[in-house]
């Protein structure tokens, strides 16, 4: 396990998982029942950009920096909650400013100080367990919640060159225990042919439902590159699809350079 999410937070890739995370819980809260979040790959929760790796890479600076000023309509719920939490959060720390009272989280994190990291962050938080654990084996051992409504999200590291397979394959065993979930699942645009052959997967699936959203900041010809990123989502909840084309074009007009390719896309997979 080489990656650390602190080289890469507030970069465009979580730009555009965060700004579409925070609206999918908003849409979850739109009911009074209340709701369980499991974060597989949850990260260290939060992370101070001006110091250590983050200032290190900087690539914060073509991601998050870019959006804070002036925020566009489109983003302002997303920002405005960033803003509210001092230190930059990764998904739990988001998560849990959008939990209501009786809503849950449930993270895990498999890098000892990173899960650390968590506790730390969590300690004494009735509504959020901590779990040192694989996050692929906890979609097993963890759905379906109590609530039987919730939503989970899955951002692997991409470390593992079979992690789309891996990813797909997680996807429908958790699908298969728990089906009123909403899925959320990031994956990197480095080149276009590991993305393609992981939709038809799903689309062959059987699972129904799913939905990508994807931001490009150029064409994916370079493989060494994080060329663009997508969130698949299963289950989207109502006018996801309008709200997240939003989204997209307000992430696009501040994070693109303008380079040849550039562009947003909402790619319907499977139909209801
Ligand atoms: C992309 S980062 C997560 C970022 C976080 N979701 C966020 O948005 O702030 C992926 C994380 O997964 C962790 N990880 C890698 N393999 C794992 C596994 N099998 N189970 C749980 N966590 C894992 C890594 O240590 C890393 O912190």
């Amino acid at each position: 396990m080489n990656y650390r999410h602190a080289f890469h937070a507030g970069n465009a890739g979580d730009c555009l998982k965060h700004a579409l995370l925070v609206w999918l819980l908003r849409a979850l809260a739109r009911k009074e029942a209340p709701f369980a979040v499991l974060d597989t790959h949850a990260g260290a929760g939060r992370y101070d950009l001006a110091s250590g790796p983050a200032e290190r890479t900087g690539e914060w600076r073509s991601g998050i920096a870019r959006l804070l000023d002036n925020a566009p309509a489109a983003l302002r719920d997303y920002l405005e909650t960033v803003r509210s939490l001092g230190l930059y959060p990764g998904s739990p720390a988001l998560v849990r400013a959008l939990l209501r009272p009786r809503d849950r989280l449930a993270c895990c994190e498999l890098h000892p100080d990173d899960a650390a990291g968590l506790r730390r962050l969590f300690v004494r938080d009735r509504q959020v367990a901590v779990h040192h654990r694989d996050g692929w084996e906890a979609l097993g051992a963890l759905l379906p919640p109590p609530e039987r409504r919730g939503l989970v999200l899955i951002d692997p590291p991409y470390e593992a060159p079979d992690e789309f397979e891996r990813l797909a394959a997680g996807l429908l065993a958790a699908h298969a225990k728990f089906p009123a979930g909403v899925y959320a699942a990031w994956y990197p645009i480095k080149h276009r042919a590991p993305v393609r052959a992981f939709h038809a997967e799903l689309r062959d699936s059987g699972l129904r439902d799913i939905v990508a959203a994807e931001l490009l900041l150029r064409e994916p010809l370079d493989p060494a590159r994080l060329n663009g990123s997508g969130l698949l989502v299963v289950s989207p909840p109502w006018r996801f699809e309008a709200e997240a084309e939003a989204i997209l074009a307000a992430l696009l007009e501040r994070l693109g350079d303008r380079e040849p390719g550039e562009g947003t896309a909402l790619v319907r997979i499977a139909d209801e």
